[in-house]
């Protein structure tokens, strides 16, 4: 008999009731803890960059930090739009720059260069939502009332997590995950499926998890690598999520013969 591990002679389903009862209950938490860890990362990033769901650069904000300029400092500084007259140009950028973006909006002591009456004056007859100039960009990129200028005036910079929190979030989840894939994949080597998908769901998920840790990293000075943080947590999370699946059909399905 061949004594490679892949190989395993042992079938869970072969073990007694409360084996199995024990290993389902096992299973079981685990996958409750799948769900968590989901859950946790959704409630966890999502908010970073103020809209819902998480998106990549809520991701790079956690493990890179990100620095993002506000629309309207964008558009005003690659001349937006053309009729503008410099001054008022540069009263606007101040503005957005000041830290006063809010008190200084409809600061009547400013007279005529509050940022108000500016856009007013030089923005509404486009991006106003009735307006009849502009392509239609008033519908989509109003600038009316605060509410809407809001939205594009600020400039974000985030910071990723202190270096502190993910020494201690590596040393939790490298130890912890290890540890659980490792018992994961013997379980998974123990049933009856094809060992070519036993063998790849335990590589897959054993890379994924290597790879995910190591991407938190790598992404800190390389932001190229946020994406593979994403791949490798998506590739382990799946593998893992299969494989507990395998289990569980292998604990509970009649026996092979
Ligand atoms: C003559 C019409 C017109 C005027 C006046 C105008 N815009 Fe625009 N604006 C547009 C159009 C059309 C677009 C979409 C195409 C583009 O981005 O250039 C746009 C795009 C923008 C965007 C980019 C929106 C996005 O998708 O992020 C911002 C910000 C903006 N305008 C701000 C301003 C501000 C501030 C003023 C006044 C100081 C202004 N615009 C005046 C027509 C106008």
């Amino acid at each position: 008999m061949s004594t490679r591990v892949s190989d395993f002679s042992l079938r869970l389903r072969d073990l007694g009731l409360g084996a199995r009862v024990g290993l389902t209950g096992v299973v079981l938490a685990f996958t409750i803890g799948l769900g968590a860890s989901a859950m946790h990362l959704v409630d966890h990033h999502q908010n970073r960059d103020e809209q819902p769901g998480v998106s990549l650069e809520d991701l790079e904000g956690a493990y890179h930090g990100v620095e993002t300029t506000a629309p309207l400092v964008s558009a005003l500084e690659r001349g937006h739009p053309e009729t503008l007259q410099q001054n008022e140009r540069q009263l606007l950028l101040k503005w957005l720059k000041s830290g006063r973006i809010v008190e200084d909006y409809d600061n009547f002591d400013l007279g005529d260069s509050a940022p108000e009456g500016l856009l007013r004056a030089s923005c509404l007859e486009c991006h106003s939502r009735n307006a009849t100039k502009g392509d239609g960009i008033g519908a989509k990129v109003p600038l009316e009332y605060f509410e809407d200028v809001k939205k594009l005036a600020f400039s974000k910079s985030v910071a990723p997590v202190p270096m502190r929190v993910l020494v201690a979030s590596t040393h939790a989840h490298a130890l912890a995950l290890g540890a659980m894939s490792a018992v994961i994949g013997l379980l998974l080597l123990a049933t009856r499926w094809p060992s070519a998908l036993r063998n790849g769901l335990f590589a897959l998920a054993g890379l994924g998890l290597v790879a995910d840790l190591l991407g938190w990293w790598i992404a800190r000075d390389f932001v190229a690598f946020v994406p593979v943080i994403v791949a490798a947590g998506a590739t382990y999370a799946l593998s893992t999520a299969l494989s507990l699946a395998l289990i569980f059909l292998e604990l509970w399905l009649p026996p092979r013969r």
